[in-house]
């Protein structure tokens, strides 16, 4: 029989075949889930842990369900059509933690051939207790986006080894594209850039640098919301991946063409079936869901959740729609109207920019939201900040049309022939301002953050609740104020606002060192493709911070240049 790992040699080759570095999940005040990934099952994966990594904990292995590469995939060798990816998900649960203490650990995976790989030493903690300052990543959007590895980089340099990270959506691109999480070829991954593993060459000004991202999450919790880019649409191996990103269906939809066909599809009615059939011909978030171990909730799962961190209650909504053009040309699927080539085969219609998941009064998740806002853990927590991915006030561009389901006009024949299908969304009727922000102002929200457009803005409504989008990480999709103007339908009834924020308030102007337009004039934001932005909520000064940096001068220094404050 082997010795247990604790009591073998400790000098094991560090070698990099392990898929990511591990991370942390789901901290409990006792505990906390150690992650990793591999291209191989592995006859024993395990945890090593404690002051002289004396203690070991056997992972639970799994195999992810739905990943796979294609034709666009950046991954070397290429991918000649859409094939499934083998991935391995490793997960053990480090127990009997005490609080505010850290101790290393390390992960390996044995090979069935009996190699040992394993990563480097990290360090792992339970959730901290009340009162313990805490510095906490805000990020979002990053995409393997180009200035991503540089942001994440600057964030270890300038500020250390963060306590958490909070992340408000669109971690990458397309969710069941294996390389976009784990190794795609330009070195921007999402794990690697997170774990400082990266090598992602930004060429700017003819000069380029290579950036590796940030040792962050082997150290520290990574929770995350659901964005629009972690939506996959309806499953196919035949089509491309990017295509079925763009194709999600509505549920109800789908439901209505099940019940169509339910005696062939499903012909015993097992319901088990009949829920895969319409998953598989709406949407889902499978591959993200399989990623992470997050908190949960009762009705929602992970898709929404609150969690208490230290003195931060966090509460995470689902809150994303699918993004679809602007354009109202045939070309593509638009967000106002249905294509003419498809105006008699609804089963290529796009309906508009249709929410996943409802939010609200009458749904599971407005309700879980309105208990979970009257919790003892709720009220009584020093910081109260809520998440999620889609903007309630912003200067960019995704926060038009309003966040609610789009209205359907359909003009036919009084034959039936069906001769436009129309989208409009009503200003007036956005949920998110209608019914969520009215909670938020009443049980005393500090902070409600964002992203989606990104860029950098932030606003403060009457009732004192601040509102921070900091998703200017890896690229930016501009800023509408003034004479820079939203793409707006023309034709339509409902009014769409072109600039500035629809929900009505005014952008702050950063406190520090705000940014300059051509004419020497204070911006209240920062849209550059240039300038990345990353913000620490600092639980100690009750201050959230944002900084900037400056691409173009690879060796200039990070500059703080807003901080408000959560407290009174
Ligand atoms: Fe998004």
């Amino acid at each position: 029989m082997e010795p247990p790992k604790s009591l073998r040699p400790k000098n094991i080759m560090v070698a990099t075949e392990l898929l990511s570095d591990p991370f942390l999940q789901l901290p409990t005040p006792n505990s906390v889930r150690v992650v990793w990934f591999t291209e191989f099952p592995g006859r024993e994966n395990c945890v090593v842990y404690g002051d002289n990594l004396e203690e070991e904990v056997r992972a639970v292995t799994s195999k992810l369900t739905r990943v796979r590469e294609d034709q666009n995939s950046k991954i070397t060798p290429s991918y000649a059509e859409t094939a499934y990816r083998e991935v391995w998900r490793h997960e053990a649960e480090i127990t009997g933690l005490k609080r505010d203490r850290r101790l290393p650990y390390r992960v390996i995976s044995t090979r069935e051939t009996g190699e040992e790989i394993s990563s480097q030493i990290f360090s792992l903690a339970p959730t901290p207790s009340g009162g313990k300052p805490l510095k906490i990543l805000l990020t979002s959007d990053h995409q393997l986006m180009p200035m991503t590895a540089a942001n994440l980089q600057k964030v270890e340099e300038a500020i250390g080894k963060v306590d958490a990270v909070f992340m408000a959506g669109d971690l990458i691109n397309i969710a069941d594209r294996a390389s976009e999480w784990f190794d795609s070829d330009g070195g921007n991954a999402f794990f690697p850039v997170l774990q400082g593993r990266g090598s992602y060459t930004l060429k700017k000004k003819g000069i380029e640098t290579v950036y590796k991202g940030g040792e962050l999450i082997q150290h520290a919790p990574l929770f995350t919301a659901i964005g629009n880019h972690e939506v996959m649409g309806r499953f196919s191996l035949q089509t491309g991946l990017n295509e079925q990103f763009g194709d999600a269906y509505p549920q109800i939809k789908a439901e209505e063409i099940y019940q169509k066909s339910s005696a062939e599809i499903n012909p015993r009615n097992d319901p088990q079936l009949k829920a895969a059939w319409i998953k598989a011909n709406s949407f889902n978030t499978d591959t993200y869901e399989e990623i992470f171990t997050l908190p949960q909730s009762d009705s929602g799962g992970e898709k929404y959740y609150a969690v208490t961190f230290g003195d931060i209650r966090l509460v995470v909504l689902y809150i994303t729609n699918i993004w679809r053009s602007p354009s109202i040309k045939d070309e593509q699927i638009s967000r106002y109207r249905e294509r003419s080539p498809d105006l008699d085969t609804p089963e290529k219609w796009g309906y508009g920019q249709h929410i996943f998941e409802p939010i609200t009064p009458d749904s599971k998740q407005y309700k879980w939201l309105v208990q979970e806002l009257q919790t003892p853990e709720f009220q009584a927590a020093k910081y109260k900040i809520v998440m999620f991915h889609h903007p309630p006030h912003t200067l960019g561009d995704n926060i038009v049309p309003a966040y609610t389901n789009p209205r359907q006009t359909i003009i036919a024949t009084l034959e039936g022939e069906v001769k436009s299908v129309r989208y409009e969304y009503p200003l007036n009727d956005d949920y998110i301002i209608r019914y969520l922000e009215p909670l938020f102002n009443e049980v005393g929200v500090q902070l409600v953050y964002y992203g989606h457009s990104h860029l950098w803005n932030r606003f403060q409504n009457k009732q004192g609740v601040n509102f921070l989008e900091s998703s200017n990480v890896g690229n930016s999709y501009g800023a509408f104020l003034g004479s820079k103007k939203r793409p707006i339908p023309k034709g339509y009834q409902e009014t769409y606002i072109a600039d500035g924020d629809p929900n009505g308030l005014e952008p702050i102007m950063p406190t520090i060192s705000p940014l300059k337009d051509e004419n020497n004039n204070d911006l209240p934001y920062v849209s550059s493709n240039d300038i990345s932005i990353f913000s620490i909520l600092d639980t100690g000064r009750g201050k959230v911070s944002s900084y900037r940096f400056d691409t173009t001068q690879s060796n200039s220094d990070v500059i703080k240049f807003d901080e408000f404050s959560l407290l009174p």
